[in-house]
């Protein structure tokens, strides 16, 4: 099938014949393929910064085995180094998400209350999201350090620590 459409002004006022392989996007049909490859750069591009952030030098280390830890149950471990603990949440069946335990104040402890979903630092008050480590209640500064786990096989094993 082919489109017929009127010569520009160097055609003479002729008559232009477009094969309909040629025919120009719909406008709504360029509009969504503008914005997927928009959401598949971005989601690219938000892989390869979260990536970035992870430093080099991070160990990969068994932290926990599946079952091992019961739903609103947590885990001690250290990460990177034998002297920098940190705590590994299970938040709901499939939601294991650990930080650093270390306050963002002064350092003390932090420790998980799964009925509010949060951390708690004891020494001044702190109140950490135990979703994604924000500060939910001051004094600390910063969210706590995240470490990511990743699941290999039937162990859950710590691969990073994400900067703040
Ligand atoms: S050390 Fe945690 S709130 Fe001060």
């Amino acid at each position: 099938m082919h489109n017929i459409a009127e010569h520009g002004r160097s055609g003479g006022g002729g008559l232009t014949i477009i094969p309909e392989d040629r025919k120009p996007v719909p406008r709504r049909q360029f509009t969504k393929l503008l914005t997927l490859t928009g959401l598949a750069a971005l989601a690219t591009g938000a892989w390869v910064f979260l990536r970035a952030r992870r430093s080099k030098h991070d160990p990969e280390i068994v932290v926990a085995s599946a079952g091992e830890i019961p739903v609103g149950g947590f885990k001690i471990f250290t990460y990177p180094t034998d002297v920098q603990p940190c705590i590994l949440l299970r938040t709901a069946p499939d939601t294991y998400v650990a930080y650093s335990r270390l306050c963002t104040h002064n350092s003390c402890p932090v420790f998980y209350k799964p009925e509010e979903n949060v951390l708690f630092c004891p020494c001044h008050g702190g109140v950490f999201s135990a979703s994604d480590g924000s500060v939910l209640q001051a004094p600390p500064p910063r969210p706590l350090p995240r470490i990511t786990i990743e699941w290999r096989g039937s162990n859950l094993v710590a691969t990073g620590v994400m900067k703040s």
